[in-house]
């Protein structure tokens, strides 16, 4: 069977290091790797709409800045099909069919659907005419999921890299997958989800500490931000709150600026920079027992994080200097992903027996039957 990945991410903002560490440093991987036949990333626009009904502009800016994100880190169009997902409108008629598969109490009880709609203020039970935050759910929205399943089944999708918090979404791919083989015969392929290995990847925190670095939350170093911006933001960072003085021992759980240094420092950073530790480990023992300033640390993570941008700042700056390729690449992309999802679709249509122009079973069939019904009504 071809291993076939396929994955993606909303056009609501620019990609930053969560987005990096939790799945786009692995799909460069990935791509690299050749044990991939085919590899598609998607510039979700149209989930983006979902919850953007009301700033389609937002979604329509954002599309060039995560292709210039992902061109930037290193996916290469020569080797990954990028493309935007409204120029695929079979996902749409995929979605469709899905939906008969999928009730409202399990979309209701989808974890990620459930927070999202806490946390958009999305309320039940909605009056008409209120204009406060209470406006109900978008039908849209609450189907997304299934609307994902389009996209990962399309593409006959073998492996879905993506973070932690979308595995309710893959979970739910599966059961469509498995009701849809079970009533029409044998047709999706089942996907596999592949998580970031290393916790600190899994759900980077913001740079104030809070759980996880999101745009809403302004706690974010994006991938084209300058080396100023990030200097900036590392020295601004949460540490341990109670490692006042230099001499005081100090806690690495739970700070921020350690669990960067988790999911981006390598061995050989240490040697380049700070030669009197050998790996992070007795980094952090020292941290712990006292003598370690802050700062100190600081500078490191700086060094290590403007290492890591540069080639990526290099080539954002050589593509948004030829911003007509770009879409040109995004077009190509485009048109390769529909054929994919145009094979599937024919493959749906055929197990659910709507292809009827192509049914000559079927057509021959009825033509039989009537003409031993008009037969039988003739001997009468
Ligand atoms: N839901 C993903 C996100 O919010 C984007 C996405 C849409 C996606 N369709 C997908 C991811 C299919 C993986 C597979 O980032």
């Amino acid at each position: 069977m071809e291993k076939i990945i396929l994955t993606g991410d909303r056009p609501t903002g620019r990609l930053h290091l969560g987005h990096f560490v939790g799945s786009l440093r692995r799909r460069v991987e990935l791509q690299n790797s050749g044990l991939y036949d085919r590899i598609f990333i998607m510039i979700a626009d149209a989930q983006a709409l979902t919850d953007n009904a009301d700033n389609p502009e937002k979604v329509r800016q954002n599309i060039i800045e995560v292709a210039l994100d992902y061109l930037s880190v290193g996916l290469d169009p020569a080797k990954s099909t990028l493309f935007i997902q409204s120029q695929v409108p079979e996902l749409c008629e995929l979605a469709f069919y899905y939906m008969n598969l999928v009730t409202v109490q399990r979309l209701q009880r989808n974890p990620t659907v459930k927070a999202e709609i806490q946390m958009r203020g999305f309320a039940e039970g909605a009056v008409e005419g209120d204009t406060t935050q209470r406006q109900g759910i978008p039908v849209g929205f609450f189907t997304y999921p299934i609307s994902q399943a389009s996209d990962i089944t399309a593409f006959r999708a073998t492996t879905v890299p993506v973070g932690e918090d979308q595995e309710p979404m893959i979970e739910q791919t599966r059961e469509i997958v498995h009701k849809f083989n079970s009533v029409y015969g044998p047709t999706l392929t089942m996907p596999e989800i592949l998580l970031p290995d290393n916790a600190a990847c899994l759900r980077l925190p913001g740079t104030d500490g809070k759980a996880k670095m999101s745009k809403s939350l302004g706690n974010c170093i994006y991938l084209s931000d300058t080396a100023e911006e990030v200097r900036k933001k590392v020295m601004g960072m949460y540490t341990d709150p109670d490692h006042l003085r230099v001499e005081d021992p100090g806690k690495v759980e739970g700070n921020t600026v350690f669990t960067y240094l988790d999911a981006f420092s390598r061995p050989e950073h240490f040697a380049k920079y700070l030669p009197e530790y050998a790996s992070l480990d007795e980094m952090k023992d020292h941290y712990r027992r006292g003598g370690l300033g802050d700062v100190k640390v600081k500078r490191l993570l700086i060094a290590i994080l403007n290492e890591t941008l540069d080639p990526i700042r290099e080539r954002r700056h050589a593509y948004e200097a030829r911003i007509g390729e770009v879409y040109d690449i995004l077009r190509e992309g485009s048109i390769k992903a529909r054929a994919a999802a145009a094979a599937t679709l024919a493959d749906v249509r055929r197990a659910m027996k709507i292809d009827y122009f192509d049914d000559r079973e079927l057509i021959d069939a009825q033509a039989a039957h009537f003409a031993q019904n008009a037969q039988n009504a003739q001997k009468k």
